[in-house]
């Protein structure tokens, strides 16, 4: 009968540095070989792509956007998100790596379904801003789900400042997503509804 064999070689052997993870202290290196650390690496890419992505998509939205109300939304978000960018780079040297984009096509999905809603809606048309609307909540919705999990792994794995920042923007991208429903709800989906 086959037995499994477990790698317990590379701790006794390595005089890395430890680190402290729950009641564990584990190697540095090891971590960093480890299946979930390579997988956090790579999420962080992703993520990072998408940020950079959102923040042109953003920019078009804006320009699109029937309303003040929308606009400046969109606006205020795109700061953000240039914040965003710029904690993921926090991220990324807290945790030792380098910042690098991989491509996202869950997010380029998502965006070419903004642009599609701009070009099949009536410019100046409330229709147009509460279909922006849904268009930028997928988006806010995607980067939720990321971040939310990002976070809880980062707690798991002790990178416990790299957790602070993920789970700032996290709570930013809620936030957002709470104001555009707000504006939706307020008129917008009304006044939509009055036209042809
Ligand atoms: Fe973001
Ligand atoms: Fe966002």
């Amino acid at each position: 009968m086959a037995t499994k064999t477990s790698e317990t070689n590379t701790a006794t052997t390595t005089p890395e540095k430890k680190i402290t993870v729950g009641n564990a202290s584990v190697n540095e290196k090891e971590m960093k070989d480890s299946s979930l650390h390579q997988f956090f690496v790579s999420a962080l890419k992703d993520i990072y792509f998408a940020e950079n992505a959102i923040i042109d998509a953003l920019e078009k939205m804006q320009e699109a956007a029937t309303t003040e109300e929308l606009k400046d939304a969109f606006e205020d978000h795109q700061l953000q998100t240039k914040k965003h960018v710029s904690r993921l780079e926090k991220v990324f040297k807290l945790i030792d790596e380098k910042p690098e984009k991989k491509e996202c096509e869950a997010i380029k999905g998502i965006i070419k379904e903004g642009e599609e809603i701009i070009k099949s809606t009536k410019d100046g048309s409330m229709t147009r801003d509460a279909a922006l609307i849904i268009a930028a909540q997928k988006v806010e919705h995607y980067e939720i789900a990321t971040y939310g999990g990002l976070a809880q792994l980062a707690i798991t794995m002790g990178h416990d400042k790299a957790a602070d920042l993920l789970e700032k923007t996290l709570e930013e991208e809620e936030d957002t997503d709470y104001t555009l429903t707000e504006i939706a709800e307020t008129y917008i989906n009304f006044d939509a509804e009055q036209e042809d």
